[in-house]
């Protein structure tokens, strides 16, 4: 039996979430946690049985054309002509938690579009399988910037800017100079982020004064970030991350458990900490001083029934 498999990795924001949405640059990291789809090879049937062992769904293509899963399916392989969809089975696994602001639908999203890559020897490169991926984020998401399949398609840090007249968007790969240490803590609220994007979208078109004046604000600050990451300007980071999450709760997109947990890491004296995603529930990221910090706080977050996760970005 043929059998191929693919990943496509979670990530962060480390500047600029909503405001890439917009054309505004951001920069974001794909991190160590990931999707993993499988794809087999069956002889028995003309259709696709997907098995999302995540979830914890068992469908096929024929049953539910209409399922988020089916279209995305669709929307990766659109335009491959000699391609027939059928015959196959859609094995879905991951180490990455969803609806967290971690990229898990781009991680997915890439995953099949590079598992299929495979099967169909479709002979995509790396930037092919970003493309057919992001189609399928139009699906999941209505307007995504296209950060999350990007960062789940390279797995680097990258600067990113959405080409708003609809060509290609910019990804440069960039190096830190310092690694950056950092938690990411789980308020447990799962989030929605079409829902979000639309809010803000909203809320920007009824006061476009206010709206302009922060993104301003914003340009400035990541302009900056990126100069302060390739030198390793780890302390001028973290004031930038702090900047960057007081423009966030202008967006109104936090809640009182971010509030919470942003609150004991300024009381630990971290470095920096920021909503990362699209916010109202999701992650808060954390830049920490050393590990005995990410260590100490992730014991204190867990004492409020808070999960975190520690990573390193490079
Ligand atoms: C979601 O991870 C990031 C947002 O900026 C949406 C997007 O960029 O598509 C909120």
């Amino acid at each position: 039996m043929v059998s191929v498999k693919a990943k496509g990795y979670g990530k962060v924001i480390l500047f600029g979430e909503h405001f890439v949405v917009y054309g505004l640059p951001g920069i974001a990291s794909g991190i160590d946690k990931y999707v993993e789809v499988e794809i087999q090879e069956l002889k028995d049937t003309k259709d696709i049985i997907f098995d999302d062992k995540v979830f914890k769904e068992k469908f096929t293509l024929k049953e539910q054309p209409e399922h988020i899963k089916s279209k995305m399916l669709k929307a990766i392989i659109e335009g491959e002509e000699f391609v027939t969809l059928e015959g196959l089975k859609i094995i879905i696994n991951a180490n990455l938690p969803a609806g967290g602001g971690l990229g898990y639908s781009a991680a997915l999203a890439v995953a099949m579009a590079g598992a299929l890559n495979q099967i169909f020897e479709l002979g995509w490169k790396q930037n092919q399988i970003n493309e057919a991926a992001y189609k399928a984020e139009k699906i999941t998401h209505g307007t995504p910037s296209g950060i999350d399949n990007s960062c789940a398609t390279y797995g680097t840090v990258i600067w990113f800017e959405k080409n708003m007249k609809g060509g290609e968007n910019t990804i440069r790969p960039f190096k830190c100079g310092k690694s950056l240490l950092c938690l990411l803590v789980d308020t447990g609220i799962k989030h929605d982020t079409k829902k979000a994007v639309t809010m803000v979208r909203e809320n920007k078109e009824k006061e476009p004064k206010k709206y302009n004046k922060l993104f301003s604000e914003y340009k400035n600050i990541v302009s900056k970030a990126k100069k302060e990451i390739q030198y390793g300007g780890v302390e001028e980071i973290g004031k930038l991350m702090n900047q960057n999450h007081a423009l966030l709760k202008e967006l109104n997109i936090s809640t009182k458990e971010i509030d919470e947990i942003i609150k004991i890491a300024t009381f630990e004296n971290a470095r920096g900490a920021k909503i990362t995603g699209a916010g109202m529930g999701g992650n808060v990221l954390i830049l920490c001083y050393n590990e005995a910090q990410q260590n100490k706080l992730m014991e204190m977050y867990a004492t409020k029934n808070y999960n975190s996760i520690k990573i390193k970005i490079s």
